[in-house]
């Protein structure tokens, strides 16, 4: 179990290019890899270095499985403002995968029950070779929000105060956030072979330092990338890593 490899990088550029290659490496190996995209602001940069590098040949994503990392529930069916929505624009597409390459978490009828057999599923697939994170201003991966164990399973989640702020942008108004979500569980996650996380802006110092430094313990759930076989590489900006 070796400690994460942490790149610190100047600008948004070098670091989409330096996940990228990162990406590039995990796909050349594997060009039938299964993938999961966070979704946020901070991958935005990644996802369209992946879909220029897929333009001009250097790269071929369009062999990958997609697996939904996390999702809100509550929407009309087609809401785009769902994640899977924002992860059809800014991933499936710019990168040519058809959308029946892609492993969508449950979010109808009884969806606890169907998120253990999404893990089972997952695990009788051989698991997730590549998980593309970001991380929230209170450490949690995808939607697992503090506390969430090592062991924490894909399940229904409710959204913490600070989640749901920090994602206001999206819906207009807070009071319009859904407040319950979908998220794979850390256990799942931290099967991943190989996690690149990435970190920018000075509003994540103290959460990128907690994580690589503070105490390993379900109230950092992201803490828990120290503790994994998977080979992590977390990715960050100057700004992030140096704070204000
Ligand atoms: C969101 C998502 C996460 C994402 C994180 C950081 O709530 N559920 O998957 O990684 O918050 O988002 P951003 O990159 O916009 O800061």
């Amino acid at each position: 179990m070796a400690e994460p490899r942490v790149e610190v990088f100047d600008d948004a550029a070098s670091l989409d290019r330096a996940a990228a290659a990162l990406v590039g490496d995990v796909l050349r190996t594997n060009p039938a890899a299964r993938v999961v995209p966070a979704t946020g602001e901070t991958p935005v940069g990644l996802y369209a270095e992946l879909a220029a590098r897929r333009g001009s040949g250097a790269l071929d994503p369009t062999g990958i499985t997609i697996v939904q990392l996390d999702e809100y529930l509550g929407l009309e069916p087609g809401d785009r403002r769902s994640l899977y929505g924002w992860m059809l624009r800014t991933v499936l597409e710019p990168l040519g995968i058809p959308d029946d390459r892609v492993v969508g978490l449950p979010t109808d009828g009884d969806v606890s029950a169907a998120c253990v057999s999404f893990d089972r599923q997952l695990a009788a697939d051989g698991g997730i070779d590549l998980a593309i994170l970001g991380i929230g201003h209170n450490g949690h991966l995808g939607f697992n929000e503090p506390p969430s164990d090592a062991t924490s399973p894909t399940r229904v989640v409710d959204l913490s105060r600070s989640t749901i702020e920090a994602n206001a942008n999206y819906w207009g108004r807070v009071d319009d956030v859904p407040t319950r979500a979908v998220t794979m569980g850390l256990a799942p996650l931290l099967s991943a072979s190989t996690i690149v996380l990435l970190v920018a802006g000075e509003r994540k110092h103290e959460i990128v330092h907690r994580t690589l430094e503070g105490p390993i313990e379900a109230t950092v759930p992201a803490s828990f990338l120290r503790r994994t076989s998977a080979e992590v590489t977390v990715v960050v900006d100057r700004a992030a890593w140096e704070g204000p």
